[in-house]
């Protein structure tokens, strides 16, 4: 093995019109280690590693795999140099199998299924990967598709991995399952380079942690030699207090009463079974399950975009409106919307839902600026300011807010797609995984306004997956197991044991 570095970046410098996204960037990755980039949205990490992945070139600097200097102009060069990059968006195709698409682009395209799956096999054996070659990409969950990816460039025998942000989408439990995958893989001698917002991951994973800010290389430590608070200020460049406020709205009163939602999907699968609650404007309403328990379907059902099951009740109190209230089942997503309830869910594919990638943050405002019995927004701000105030208050970094909104970095994206919801000013914001793929600084900036937006009276619905934050952040926390409420609590008299026990109730009582 010796001491020669799997990959040394020296002096990497890549431009973008005005916006320098690497400058003079030097990084060393070594074999048999786990190596967690990290930085703050748009600080120039995915734009690092895509140079050693062949998808833009270098304006300036030297790349060194195993020593030798290289030239990666390709994908195909990338491979050639033994690295393999997993994207935070997958490129696999929907209606081939694992093994097919694993096989999609090597050399020997001529598929010969058997030995494919054998080999298959044989590096999910030495790993511990899980996947069954013969099923199809359009039949897998998320982190099925990641595995996919996985084995995708370890069957062209890559030793250089990097993981571009690959928890966002994942359950803890998935998770730890590629950590565990990781460590075998680094025992192996590969050298690996994973980006993730998540601090705890960090620590948890990583051997070492090199730090981006504004496209400049901070520098690097060793994993054991530092913390989440160190990290958060080498990231930010100064120190800072991650706690959240928790202010009471003084008389919160019921903005939505659910009752009985039953939500059956296409396939006769129950998703949603007799779901009620209350939640009150000047309160956030946390609402936390095992992934895919029925968060979606909740929010989307209130949103009009499900169909319930008749005996269902959704009545809607406007703030102005004393007393008489309006029932939501039966409206249109539209009516609901300019109603005054905002949805916004953050999706796996951050720019498959709701934002529109070539356009910029102007017109993606214009999108969600509809408004009943006026015209176009009279009365309302103007889509160029929304926008204007979404960059400004969530620092959206972006040369403008006509800049495509595909061009801009995986987390700005999002605070484009959370921001506008906001922007808008409903009087209820229901909003899932608000800040998948955030930088800490940024997700503490999110929960900053949904808490601001509660003291304004707002009714905030908020779906998390992190429980220390849910406990902080939310008045109650409804939890859901299996479609059905399995409690409500107080946040202010509960644990996270009490939640997590309630997250899987009814799973325990019934079959385990
Ligand atoms: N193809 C492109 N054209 C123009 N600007 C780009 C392009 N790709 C990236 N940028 C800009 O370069 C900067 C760095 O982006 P990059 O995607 O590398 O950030 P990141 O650290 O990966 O952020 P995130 O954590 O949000 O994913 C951003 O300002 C981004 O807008
Ligand atoms: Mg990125």
């Amino acid at each position: 093995m010796g001491n020669t570095p799997a990959v040394e970046m020296i002096n990497v410098t890549k431009r973008f019109g005005k916006v320098t996204a690497n400058d003079h960037v030097n990084l060393e990755i070594r074999k048999g280690e786990i190596l967690s980039l990290l930085g703050e949205n748009g600080s120039g990490k995915t734009t690092l590693m895509n140079m050693l992945s062949g998808l833009y070139f270098p304006d300036e600097g030297e790349i060194r795999i195993n020593g030798e200097p290289v030239t990666i102009t390709s994908p195909k060069d990338a491979f050639d140099c033994g690295i393999g990059m997993i994207h935070q968006h997958f490129k696999l195709v929907d209606v081939f199998t694992a093994a097919e698409n694993v096989t999609l682009g090597a050399e020997n395209s001529k598929l010969d299924i058997k030995a494919v799956t054998a080999h298959i096999k044989e590096i999910c054996d030495k790993y511990g990967f899980i996947i069954d070659p013969a099923k199809k990409v359009y039949d897998m969950s998320v982190s099925e598709k990641q595995t996919v990816e996985i084995i995708k460039v370890l069957y062209r025998g890559a030793d250089i991995l990097i993981l571009d942000e690959p928890t966002a989408v994942l359950t803890p439990q998935e998770t730890d399952r590629l950590f565990n995958v990781m460590r075998n893989m680094k025992a192996d001698g590969k050298a690996m380079i994973i980006i993730t917002h998540k601090l705890h991951e960090v620590m948890d994973v990583s051997d070492r942690v090199a730090v981006l800010r504004k496209g400049q290389y901070i520098g690097d430590v060793a994993t054991k030699d530092t913390n989440p608070d160190k990290l958060t200020e080498m990231m930010v460049g100064k120190k800072v207090t991650l706690n959240i406020a928790h202010p009471k709205y003084p008389n919160p009163t019921p903005r939505l009463v659910v009752k009985n939602l039953t939500v059956v999907d296409a396939i006769g699968v129950k998703r949603l079974d007799n779901v009620s609650f209350t939640a009150y404007g000047g309160e956030i309403l946390g609402i936390a399950g095992i992934a895919g328990s029925g968060q979606k379907e909740l929010l989307e059902a209130v949103a009009g975009l499900q169909i319930t099951e008749s005996g269902a009740s959704i009545m809607y109190y406007p703030r102005e409106a004393d007393g008489a209230g309006t029932e939501l089942i039966g409206k249109s997503p539209k009516e609901i919307r300019n109603a005054g309830v905002a949805l916004s869910f953050v999706p796996e594919d951050r720019l498959g839902m709701g934002l529109v990638g070539p356009m910029g943050m102007t017109d993606n405002m214009l999108l969600r600026s509809f408004r009943k019995g006026k015209g176009l927004f009279a009365d309302r701000k103007t889509p160029k300011e929304l926008a204007d105030r979404v960059m400004k208050e969530l620092g959206v970094v972006t040369p403008s807010t006509d800049f495509p909104v595909r061009r801009l970095s995986g987390g700005n994206v999002q605070k484009v797609l959370v921001g506008r919801e906001i922007a808008q000013e409903p009087s209820v914001l229901m909003t899932a995984y608000a800040v998948r793929g955030l930088d800490i600084n940024t997700s503490y900036i999110i929960y900053d306004l949904l808490t601001e937006q509660k003291m304004k009276g707002v009714a905030v619905v908020y779906v998390g997956e992190d429980l220390d934050v849910l406990l902080e952040l939310a008045d109650r926390i409804m939890v859901i197991c299996g479609g059905q409420v399995s409690g409500i609590v107080d946040t202010a008299k509960t644990t996270k044991e009490e939640v997590g026990l309630l997250m899987t109730k009814f799973r325990k009582e019934g079959n385990s």
